[in-house]
């Protein structure tokens, strides 16, 4: 069925006025949020690395996402829908309990001596709790910061040892369809490693699996909340500047040291107020579902706060687009909650489509409500997105972004009118941002031609003002190459037209099923086995997850050990440190990794042999013999060939 799609004049018009009138274009965006001090202006160029959104106002994100509802008369609208296959449980909390839930657990936090800008670390899985916990902060002006459940106790200790929590908030476990996952052993393994102890750990028991408390250290979650509510123990909104931080959120940067995104309150609730109705055309009232987890930014953004803040419905669903119990899963969610958008990544996409090849669960389920299907995290293959296209009979819109922004660079705005769609193509730049591709030199190039894709400071609303405590590394990973400009590290084009085409990045970051991977931080837990002279991780195209990371390793002379045995052991190495998210499943024994005369390793060239596509010899190289061997062991595991 051919989608209706619109004249550009709106969507140009509104691009064109957030870059010619900033001031303006966001003034009347913030609008959409009650303030404590209402902003007078919208930008101060002199503050921050490139200047600060809303300098002069201050409100509270819980009041914008909870309370004000509950006053406006949406008090007995369910604000989150918990759907859990994988406990068989739901659970259905209304704006008034989610405030009540909300208030009394930030008295909890209160009482454990939380204060604004005291930073609190959530590792939590997919439950409401989760969500009354980061709300709970965003309460007292208190910075959260969410830890994926799939990071190994190693990853957790590096983020509590950076963000020096006072209070950590966790479950006693995650469940993965196939196994429970115990968090609290990882929780007490990473507090032991980190330098910084956080006072306290407020623990939600699950019934699946009990954790053991620490005495005097550890609290139980719903006998503190039970005692708190028995006393009548709230704590208010606290009233924060717009430019104060409400999360921290660690990504993999080109280190084994994860990046600190810091965001800043109002430029962050102004751009997702905006992004609602205009981007994924949403009303106020209605469904919304995002199918990711709470431990990532599209989590962050949209299952907990523009949803809330838009006064929707959000659908908290701890499953998988697979397996629990099928490929039927996602569409049984948006049919039974009556969802009109979903956001997922492309790899759930491909990983129904594996399954359900013909998509007859589809035809399973009322899609009546349902209009449209959003996609993020790595480039949409135009094939699943045909697919997915002619299954549903309705948009499948590709956006752009990043950890870094928090909300899409670019995208389809649906709800100003939607575009013709280009497959591959993640569309047009959203307000606020100005977008160009540039050439080494730092040159715009002309359309059509690939270059470094860098947005023109200042970033719009909503995007990192710095890193946390590491104001230098914010300059020196983002602002340095390109003068002016903020570098995304994403190589792509941009066509005649405007629309935007990201074709990966132009550093060591991989892209495993929608998840974020520093292929550096892997080759650092490789170089640590006692028997590795020397490694290289690089990432090869999977069908399933976009890529997958592989490791090529040099043993030290005079190891005798089986290679097999320490294959093994450097795959469990990599998942024991970083964790199972990595899914580090190959690590390949070789004699010599290719180089450069000036000792680079040719990782680019090893990629292109491994996804089977034509290469040439660097000019450059220091012997030509060994790419043939990287060929060679590839093909010996049935790769590249
Ligand atoms: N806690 C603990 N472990 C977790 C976890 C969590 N929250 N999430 C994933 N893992 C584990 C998985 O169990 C798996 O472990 P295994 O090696 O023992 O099988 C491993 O981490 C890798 O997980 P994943 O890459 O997610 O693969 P999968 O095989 O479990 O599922 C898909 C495959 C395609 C269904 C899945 O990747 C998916 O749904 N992806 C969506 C991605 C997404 O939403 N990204 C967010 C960006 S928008
Ligand atoms: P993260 O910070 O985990 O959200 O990952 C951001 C990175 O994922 C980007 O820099 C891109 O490399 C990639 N990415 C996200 N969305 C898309 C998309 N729609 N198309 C192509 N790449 C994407």
């Amino acid at each position: 069925m051919p989608h209706a799609t619109h004249p550009r004049a709106p969507y140009e018009q509104i691009h064109r006025a957030s870059l010619d009138d900033p001031e303006a274009f966001w003034l009347e965006a913030a609008e959409a949020l009650d303030w404590e001090t209402a902003p007078t202006r919208a930008f101060d160029a002199e503050a921050g690395a490139y200047g600060r959104w809303f300098p002069d106002a201050q409100l509270n994100a819980c009041h914008n996402a909870v309370d004000r509802h509950v006053s406006s008369g949406r008090g007995e609208q369910v604000a989150i829908l918990y759907d859990s296959p994988v406990t068989g449980t739901r659970r259905a909390v209304t704006y008034r309990t989610l405030r009540d839930a909300v208030a009394t657990l930030a008295g909890v936090l209160a009482d454990l001596g939380v204060e604004q800008g005291d930073r609190v670390v959530i590792y939590m899985p997919m439950v409401p709790e989760a969500l009354f916990g980061m709300l709970a902060c965003a309460r007292l002006g208190a910075v959260h910061s969410v830890v994926f459940g799939g990071f190994a106790a190693n990853e957790l200790a590096i983020r509590i040892a950076d963000a020096a929590p006072k209070v950590v908030l966790a479950a006693s476990c995650g469940i993965e369809p196939s196994r429970i996952v115990p968090y609290k052993p990882l929780l007490d393994a990473a507090i032991a490693a980190s330098a910084h102890k956080p006072d306290a750990c407020l623990i939600l028991q699950r019934p699946e699996c009990a954790a053991t408390l620490v005495e005097g250290r550890d609290r139980d979650w719903a006998e503190a909340v039970a005692a708190a509510s028995r006393a009548g123990r709230t704590a208010p909104c606290t009233p924060v500047a717009a430019t104060d931080p409400l999360y921290i959120l660690y990504t993999s940067g080109t280190t084994g040291k994860p990046k600190g995104v810091v965001r800043d309150t109002g430029g962050y609730c102004v751009s997702l107020s905006w992004s609602m109705p205009n981007l994924y055309g949403v009303a106020p009232g209605e469904t919304y579902f995002c199918a990711s987890d709470i431990g990532w930014v599209v989590g962050h953004s949209y299952i907990v706060y523009a949803p809330l803040l838009h006064g929707c419905t959000t659908i908290l669903y701890e499953g998988k687009p697979v397996g629990t119990p099928d490929a039927g899963a996602l569409w049984r969610v948006v049919a039974e909650h009556g969802a009109s958008c979903l956001f997922t990544a492309p790899t759930a996409l491909r990983a129904i489509k594996k399954e359900d090849p013909r998509a007859e669960r589809i035809k399973d389920y009322d899609l009546s409500r349902f209009r449209s299907l959003f996609l993020a995290g790595e480039r949409a293959d135009p094939d699943s997105v045909a697919w997915a296209e002619r299954a549903l009979g309705r948009p499948v819109i590709d956006h752009w972004w990043q950890t870094e922004t928090g909300w899409a660079i670019a995208g389809n705005p649906l709800g100003i009118g939607l575009l013709p769609v280009k497959p591959g193509s993640a569309c047009v730049p959203m307000p606020g941002y100005d977008l160009a591709v540039l050439d080494e030199a730092g040159k715009p190039v002309p359309p059509g031609t690939m270059g470094t894709i860098a947005l023109r400071l200042p970033l719009p609303p909503g995007c990192l003002p710095t890193l946390w405590g590491s104001e230098e590394r914010f300059r020196a990973s983002y602002l340095a190459t390109y003068p002016g400009w903020y570098d995304t590290s994403d190589a792509g084009v941009v066509d005649e037209d405007g629309y935007v085409t990201v074709l990966g990045r132009t550093d060591d970051i991989i892209n495993v099923a929608g998840h974020r991977l520093s292929t550096g931080g892997m080759e650092a837990v490789l170089a640590s086995h006692p028997d590795v002279a020397e490694c290289a991780v690089i990432g090869i195209r999977d069908a399933l997850k976009g890529e997958q990371p592989c490791g090529f390793v040099v043993l030290k002379s005079g190891v005798a050990r089986e290679t097999d045995l320490i294959e093994r052991e450097l795959v469990a190495l990599v998942r024991e440190r970083i964790g199972p998210v990595a899914a580090f499943k190959l690590a390949l024994t070789v004699q010599r990794l290719p180089k450069t005369r000036s000792g680079k390793i040719l990782r680019a060239t090893m990629k292109r042999i491994a996804d089977g596509e034509a290469w040439t010899m660097p000019a450059t190289i220091d012997d030509a013999g060994v790419l043939e061997e990287i060929g060679e062991s590839l093909k010996g595991r049935g790769i590249g060939a």
